[in-house]
């Protein structure tokens, strides 16, 4: 499978008055053209920065790519000059973002705004500019848009301010989308339409797509593969299937059981307890020690390696050591 983007031992970090906040810590994945690839994890844990810098959208300062490479296509996103990158960014790579009610423009028209993107990158006429709104506003299912196009944000209902959001992102034809809890504000039956739209979209025009979120029921539905992340680190990825039903991570475990589901009914749901650490001095070890109910004493001291469980499934867990597991097996034939 052709690879769109790979994403090697990426770091960020924020400097502040209080100390150095490392929020990316040596991330890696990458993206097969024409998946979509959810990075799932609690508040805080770094998906957003780990987008934005993909974008190259980290203010710096505070904030600044330390180390790693970003490689879209095989070009690395981190050498590029702000110039080539702005080439890049809304043409190649779009961003939906995670307040998809500030992205509008309460002043100008739908229209416009739509169109405005596309002529910016792109030598067309407003007519062929208008012709490109009204089918992107037909693809993200907007009723009546010639009407529509000359209407402002504010006579949208969420729901369809976040479709125009969509349809802004999408209008240039990018190869790659970063689509940051694009359904987080929208309650539950426009969320399960706009994930509809994704996988039609991504049928229709081959995208890849990066979503971002925290709540794992969004994944189920629309997912090729699972990162989950944690205190600035991915800990487990797989296809949706290892990370739904073979699992290895303490965290992933907790997070699923913290999921509400269908075909397990009357089964408690059971919140992780503890939070996350301080990214101003993240522990040396795994992070997610002091909250794991299967801790041993080397998880506090030393990160674990990855261990490669398929082709297509890794986890950092120091249970995946052969050591451990003997030492669980033991346990469980007492
Ligand atoms: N501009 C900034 N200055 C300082 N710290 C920052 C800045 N932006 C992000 N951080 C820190 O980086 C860490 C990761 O933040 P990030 O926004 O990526 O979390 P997230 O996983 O997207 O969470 P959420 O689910 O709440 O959106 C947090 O500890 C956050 O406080
Ligand atoms: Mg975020």
């Amino acid at each position: 499978m052709e690879k769109i983007l790979e994403v090697n031992d990426l770091h960020v970090t924020f400097s502040t008055y209080g100390g150095t906040v490392k929020a990316v810590r040596g991330v890696n994945f990458h993206l097969n053209k024409g998946e979509t690839l959810a990075i799932v994890g609690e508040s805080g844990c770094g998906k957003s920065v780990a987008s934005n810098a993909i974008m190259r959208l980290i203010p710096d300062p505070p904030g600044k790519i330390s180390g790693g490479s970003i490689l879209f296509n095989g070009r690395d996103l981190t050498k590029l000059s702000d110039k080539e990158m702005r080439r890049i960014r809304g043409v190649d790579i779009s961003m939906i973002f995670q307040d998809p009610m500030t992205a509008l423009n309460p002043t100008l028209t739908i229209g416009s705004q739509l169109m405005e993107g596309l002529r910016q990158h792109h030598k067309i006429s407003s007519d062929h500019a208008k012709k490109k709104a009204l089918e992107m506003m037909d693809l993200v299912g907007i009723p009546n848009p010639e009407e529509r196009l000359k209407q402002y944000p504010h006579q949208f209902s969420g729901g369809m301010r976040q479709r125009i959001v969509i349809a802004m992102a999408l209008i240039c034809e990018p190869e790659l989308l970063i689509a940051d809890e694009p359904t987080t504000a929208l309650d539950v039956t426009i969320q399960a339409q706009i994930l509809e739209l994704f996988e039609k979209i991504q049928a229709g025009t081959g995208v890849s797509i990066i979503l971002i979120t925290h709540d794992l029921g969004v994944v189920a539905k629309i997912a090729d593969r699972i990162a989950v992340m944690y205190a600035g680190k991915i800990i487990e990825v797989g296809t949706k299937r290892e990370i739904f039903y073979e699992q290895e991570h303490p965290y992933t475990k907790g997070l699923l059981k913290s999921v509400p589901r269908l075909d397990l009914k009357g089964e408690k749901l059971t919140p992780i307890d503890g939070t996350p650490p301080d990214l101003f001095s993240p522990p040396q070890g795994c992070p997610f020690t002091a909250r794991c109910p299967m801790a041993m004493e080397v998880c506090d001291k030393v990160y674990p390696f990855s261990s490669e469980l398929s082709d297509t499934h890794h986890v950092d867990c120091w249970l995946q050591d052969e050591r451990a597991k003997q030492l669980l097996a033991e346990a469980a034939a007492k």
